[in-house]
């Protein structure tokens, strides 16, 4: 494919989807024609399941059903949005991709991860991130400045996924770091603990290499 495709993971309150705004933005501004979207959602039928998967009132959910809305999604967002970015010669940007479902369906979900992964390559047909960032840090951080700042400022209600429990999302991270160890060329570990500055910093030298640009 003409295009490169960059995603951002991380457990929630990582600063994930931040620094991938930041970046669409400085790509942007370098006169890069960029794309950001994220998932589930990017589409109207994928926000459509967004919007069912992260339900809290939809708890009856089964496991399986759970991992199948996400590939549902993903497989629109492909072959509406990403694959013809791609195929035009444009950088995407994606805030959570597959290996979001390996982390929270695979491995904390205990799905396995070879049957999400298998999954996975019918859903995308072969559209797969060169570059990841992983937005690594601890649970209880990451929840002191996501879902549950936001809940207790009154913000917003926790998300179905928000909902399980701080054990469910330490296996979310250890299934996100256990893929970082296996693709050390595709995953960049970033330190999310750090000041938004440096990680900023750090993502974009990344990023600048990867698309080797001057800016
Ligand atoms: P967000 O909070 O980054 O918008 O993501 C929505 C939630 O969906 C988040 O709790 C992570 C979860 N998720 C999965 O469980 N599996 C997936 O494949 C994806 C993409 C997200």
């Amino acid at each position: 494919m003409p295009g490169h495709f960059i995603t951002f993971e991380g457990i929630e309150g990582s600063g994930k989807s931040t620094v991938a705004g930041e970046m669409y933005s400085r790509l942007r501004e370098a006169g890069i024609a960029a794309l950001l979207t994220r998932e589930p959602g990017g589409t109207p039928v994928s926000e459509d399941i967004r919007s069912i998967l992260l339900d809290p009132a939809r708890s009856e959910l089964s496991a399986a059903a759970e991992l199948l809305l996400y590939l549902a999604s993903r497989a629109q967002l492909v072959s509406e949005v990403i694959g013809p970015a791609l195929e035009a010669g444009r950088v995407v940007l994606c805030d959570r991709f597959f290996d979001a479902t390996v982390a929270y369906q695979g491995w904390a979900r205990g799905l396995g991860e070879e049957l999400v992964r298998d999954l996975n390559s019918f859903a995308v047909a072969g559209t797969l991130p060169e570059l990841t960032f992983l937005f690594d840090l601890t649970v209880e951080e990451g929840f002191s400045r996501g879902p549950e700042e936001r809940e207790s400022s009154g913000i917003r209600k926790l998300d179905r996924l928000e909902r399980e429990g701080r054990e469910f999302h330490r296996k979310v991270r250890e299934g996100y770091l256990r893929i970082a160890r296996r693709e050390t060329g595709r995953v960049v570990v970033i330190d999310a603990s750090l000041s938004l500055d440096r990680v900023l910093a750090e993502v974009w030298g990344n990023i600048r290499n990867r698309l080797g640009l001057n800016v």
